[in-house]
């Protein structure tokens, strides 16, 4: 807290922006996406049809989703030069970094890259949600020694994610679950990525560089990075009797513990909730819940010593790992998802633009004497 007028440290509270795309009804618990319940959302519709309702403003009809997957379909290509990039880059690069270098080379060969209209946005927007589960199944493929393995337009958006990554056809099980957690992925408010982007497309730069932009600052641990970093630790924990032992000393050690506590959220966050509710019922039936077990005993621990509540990226943390995915994927996945939010956000902002520019609180010195270098 402070006593300087309009400041904030990381602007906490401070209303940055207006928005009618996404609402964090931290009163009831609830996340919204355009007046839609995401935990109603995130079981019952397809990841597609939240996408619309996201990049074109409204719910599709049969007719509209069936064109809108079409369309999805139509672009799941990536051109030659892009692919030949991913497979050169050094592999020890994080797959996010690569995600950042193969969406802002998509640009290169996109037809609207410098028009900010509305119609040319929404579709940029599309061939991006299209291209960037084929960036990251080129990458995986390229790390892995196979040969990529190509789009397949039976599958939904989910289905195909987890096709391309893996390389293995996915059941029903894992379609279902990975729809519902891109669609609680999808869309969060001003959170740091978004900003970033909007930030940047407020200065009338297009939307790859908005989402370039985004991608970078989703990476960071403190934001996507979370689910990364939730995953490695319930590997290092490795077995559910050394779990509260294993809380205990990071927190003495004054350790963040990844995956709990939210900016917005105080008391719950509902996106967690679903994902994990879904996730044992996966886990259960895989015969596979050593991770869960683990999780459950930091979630009950977390809870009695610090009163704090998982976020998404937690239960995300070891679903994603039943489904098989490698560990430095999943916020990639996120970025997956939540370029719809991000392009919602573009297509926003420069409809109703102005540039975004606060004002800093200086506390450098002042008139200070300049001398020659002696
Ligand atoms: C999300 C997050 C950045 C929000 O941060 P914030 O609003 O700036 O809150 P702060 O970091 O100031 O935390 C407030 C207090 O709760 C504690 N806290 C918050 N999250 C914590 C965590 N994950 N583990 C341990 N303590 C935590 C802080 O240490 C601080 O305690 P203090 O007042 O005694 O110093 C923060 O909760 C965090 O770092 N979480 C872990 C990363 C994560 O899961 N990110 C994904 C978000 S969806």
């Amino acid at each position: 807290m402070t006593d300087k007028p309009n400041y904030q440290p990381g602007l906490e509270g401070i209303i940055a922006g207006e928005s009618a795309i996404c609402k964090v009804r931290a009163d009831v618990d609830k996340l919204i996406y355009r007046g839609y319940d995401t935990s109603v959302l995130a079981l019952e519709a397809e990841f597609e049809e939240t996408a619309h309702l996201l990049i074109e403003g409204r719910l599709p009809n049969k007719v509209e989703l069936s064109a809108f997957k079409k369309e999805l379909n139509t672009h799941r290509i990536i051109e030659k030069p892009t692919i030949e990039l991913i497979r050169a880059l050094p592999n020890t690069m994080h797959p996010m970094d690569v995600l950042r270098c193969g969406v802002s080379a998509c640009a290169g060969w996109d037809p609207d890259v410098g028009d900010n209209s509305h119609d040319a946005n929404v579709r940029k927007a599309i061939r991006l949600t299209s291209k960037i589960p084929v960036i990251l199944g080129v990458r995986q493929a390229h790390l892995e020694k196979r040969n990529p393995v190509y789009p397949d337009p039976t599958l939904n958006h989910a289905g195909n994610l987890l096709w391309l990554l893996n390389g293995k056809k996915p059941d029903e099980d894992a379609i279902r679950i990975m729809n519902t957690s891109l669609t609680l992925y999808a869309e969060h408010g001003f959170n740091a990525s978004t900003f970033t982007a909007r930030v940047c497309a407020s200065t009338l730069s297009d939307l790859h560089s908005a989402i370039t932009g985004a991608i970078g600052t989703l990476k960071g641990p403190l934001h996507g990075g979370a689910n990364e970093a939730a995953m490695a630790m319930l590997e290092v924990i490795g077995d559910a009797s050394k779990a509260e032992a294993w809380v205990m000393e990071a927190l003495a050690q004054k350790k963040k513990i990844m995956g709990f506590g939210h900016r917005v959220y105080r008391t719950c966050d509902s996106r967690s909730v679903t994902l994990k509710a879904e996730g044992l019922k996966l886990a259960q039936k895989r015969g596979d819940t050593k991770y869960s077990e683990i999780a459950e005993v930091v979630e009950q621990t977390m809870k009695r010593e610090k009163n704090l509540f998982t976020n998404v990226d937690f239960p995300c943390a070891w679903v994603y790992k039943l489904l098989g995915l490698p560990v430095d994927t999943y916020t990639p996945i996120f970025a997956a998802a939540r370029v719809t939010g991000w392009s919602a956000h573009v297509i926003e902002q420069h409809d109703n633009n102005r540039l975004i520019r606060p004002s800093e609180d200086y506390t450098g010195p002042m008139e200070m004497e300049y001398k020659k270098p002696e």
